[in-house]
C-alpha cells in the first residue's frame, strides 16, 4: 500500500494543532473526548503536545448499518464516564467523511451543558460531505482515498500502522 501520510509528517502536523489548542485554550481545562477506536493514537499523541492541564474520556459509537445511513444515527456503544456540564469540551475524531457521525454527536454532546464544544480531526475528506458540521482543527484535508493506519481501520485492521496508507493501493 502506498503511504499517504509518514509517521513523521503526521508528528509534525499534531504538534502544530497541539500549539494551536494550547493558544486557544490558555488559561482554560480542555476535555478531550476521543471517539474509540479510531482516535486512539491521534488523542495519544495530541494530548502530549497540548502543555496545558487537561482531562481526557473516551466514548465509542456504531452505526446502525446501511439502512440508515442517511440519518447518520448511530448507537453509544460506550458512554463518558463523566458528565460535560460547564467544561471545555474537545471532541478528537479520526476522519470526518460524509460528518453524519460527528453531527449526531455533536447534537447528542450539546444537551450536557458543555461550555464550549469543539472538533479536532486528523483527516477530513470535504468531498464526501452530506451534512455541514463544524471542525475547528484539521490535520489534513485529503482526497477521497480510504485510507488506513494511525488508528484507522479496515474491518478491524491495520491500526497499528504507523503511516496513514491507502488501502488497496
Ligand atoms: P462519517 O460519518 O461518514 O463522517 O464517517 C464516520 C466514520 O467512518 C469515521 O469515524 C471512520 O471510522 C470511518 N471512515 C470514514 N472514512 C474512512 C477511511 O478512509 N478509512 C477508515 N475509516 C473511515
Ligand atoms: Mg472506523
Amino acid at each position: 500500500m502506498k503511504v499517504l501520510l509518514s509517521h513523521d509528517a503526521i508528528q509534525a502536523r499534531v504538534a502544530e494543532l497541539g500549539a494551536e489548542i494550547v493558544r486557544d485554550y490558555a488559561g482554560r481545562e480542555p476535555h478531550l473526548i476521543c471517539v474509540l477506536k479510531g482516535a486512539c493514537a491521534f488523542m495519544t499523541d495530541l494530548s502530549r503536545r497540548i502543555d496545558l492541564p487537561l482531562t481526557l474520556d473516551y466514548m465509542a459509537v456504531s452505526s446502525y448499518g446501511a439502512a440508515t445511513k442517511t440519518s447518520g444515527e448511530v448507537r453509544l456503544v460506550k458512554d463518558l464516564d463523566q458528565g460535560l456540564d460547564g467544561r471545555d469540551v474537545l471532541v478528537v475524531e479520526d476522519i470526518v467523511d460524509t460528518g453524519l457521525t460527528l453531527n449526531y454527536l455533536l447534537n447528542v454532546l450539546k444537551q450536557r451543558g458543555p461550555r464550549s464544544l469543539k472538533v479536532a480531526t486528523l483527516l477530513s475528506k470535504p468531498s464526501r460531505r452530506l451534512v455541514e458540521t463544524p471542525v475547528d482543527y484539521v490535520g489534513f484535508t485529503i482526497e477521497d482515498h480510504f485510507v488506513v493506519g494511525y488508528g484507522l481501520d479496515y474491518n478491524e485492521k491495520y491500526r497499528n500502522l504507523p503511516a496513514i496508507m491507502v488501502y488497496g493501493s
